[in-house]
């Protein structure tokens, strides 16, 4: 089906008030919710990044979010949910004590649940396996959609499948394009990369994705160190089937170099007539890149929280210029960098060796 693709705006000055009650009063929210209710995707911001929503328990509206982002069938969604009451309608049995208290305190916000998941929910949504991810957001304009549709919303990144995950509803819209009926445009996603997804492994909490909430905030709630379950997956199945996809990637070839690394670079790149280095501003600084290169700056080492979010808004702009080579600077994996770094080593090419 060919939509003409309609977005609507909300006033940027009415979302920072957080008054849900009064978003859902907004044309956006209703026309969002009305087309919901008829198993129609909806494209709507989150803290995180743009979801693109169905109807989580409609098998066929939760097709359609497949057949836009041309997501692979095995991969399965988010269930957004706007009260931590609808836990017990989506979920089959107990939920652990310990991800209780990592909702107590992180909900709303960017933590997802893998727990088991009641029979109601279609097996579409869930990828067929017998558990079910789910997160309550804290954006205001997804809570005021969820609230007004009644319904629980599954959700994934609103990009072409494989392409840089979108925080701009410029980026759904460049995407998805007459391939859905709405996008709702709350302006800019405040984190920039997803949620943590965590599950629960012998008892304990463990990350499957990295995300807006740190894996030292969840150690620091717990009280035991959590991990982060990092390993490649090729042939066998991984806890997370989103695990085994390349992601994030633009379609430009980038790869990854050590700051310290960064002046043995000349005779790789001699192989490229128009590269271009994504960098921090420390590195900018220190002067080791050569006059003649294109340096784009990313944020300083330290503010993670600001190079998360102008993260993919940079990736898509350096490929929607003429480059033919991105040069990323690794950042330390602690805190977001964690997110920041699994997203990247997702969309590099490969890491490349330099002596
Ligand atoms: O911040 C976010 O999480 C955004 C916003 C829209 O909420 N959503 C998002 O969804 O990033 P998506 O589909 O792009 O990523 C969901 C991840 C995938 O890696 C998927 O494999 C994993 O969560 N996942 C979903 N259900 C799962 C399950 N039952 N077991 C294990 N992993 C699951
Ligand atoms: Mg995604």
């Amino acid at each position: 089906m060919n939509f003409n693709t309609e977005v609507l705006k909300l006033d940027e000055n009415l979302i920072s008030t957080n008054n849900i009650e009064k978003l859902m009063k907004e044309e956006a929210i209703k026309r969002g919710a009305e087309l919901l209710q008829q198993g129609e995707v909806v494209a709507f911001p989150t803290e995180t990044v743009y979801g693109l929503g169905a109807d989580a328990i409609n098998s066929k509206a939760v097709k359609k979010i497949f057949a836009a982002k041309g997501r692979p069938q095995d991969n399965p969604l988010i269930v957004h949910i706007a009260d931590k009451a609808q836990l017990k309608y989506l979920s089959d049995g107990e939920i652990p004590e310990s991800v209780l208290k990592l909702i107590e305190v992180f909900w709303p916000g960017p933590l997802t649940i893998i727990v088991a998941k009641n029979k109601e929910i279609p097996d579409i949504t869930t990828g067929d396996l017998n558990t079910v991810a789910i997160r309550m957001p804290s954006h205001p304009v997804a809570l005021a959609l969820l609230k007004l549709s009644s319904l629980p919303i599954a959700a994934p990144s609103a990009n072409s499948s494989g392409y840089p995950s979108p925080t701009r509803a410029e980026h759904v819209y460049s995407d998805l394009k007459t391939k859905i009926p709405l996008i709702i445009n709350g302006g800019q996603c405040q984190v920039g990369v997803e949620s943590t997804v965590i599950n629960i492994n012998n008892r304990k909490v463990e990350v499957l994705r990295p995300g807006g909430v740190t894996i030292e905030e969840l150690s620091a709630v717990l009280g035991y160190n959590v991990s982060y379950c990092n390993r490649e997956y090729k042939d066998e199945t991984p806890p997370s089937p989103g695990m085994k996809y390349r992601h994030y990637s633009p379609r430009t070839p980038l790869i990854l170099i050590d700051r310290g690394k960064i002046n043995k670079i000349e005779d790789f790149i001699e192989n490229y007539s128009k590269p271009v280095f994504l960098i921090t501003e420390e590195t900018a600084h220190a002067n080791i890149i050569p006059d003649d290169e294109s340096i784009i700056k990313i944020g300083s080492r330290n503010n993670l929280a600001l190079i998360a979010y102008n993260l993919f808004n940079q990736l898509r702009e350096l490929d929607r210029a003429d480059y033919d080579l991105i040069i990323v600077e690794k950042l330390p994996e602690k805190g977001l960098g964690q997110a920041i770094m699994n997203r990247l080593h997702r969309a590099s090419l490969k890491d490349i060796y330099i002596k």
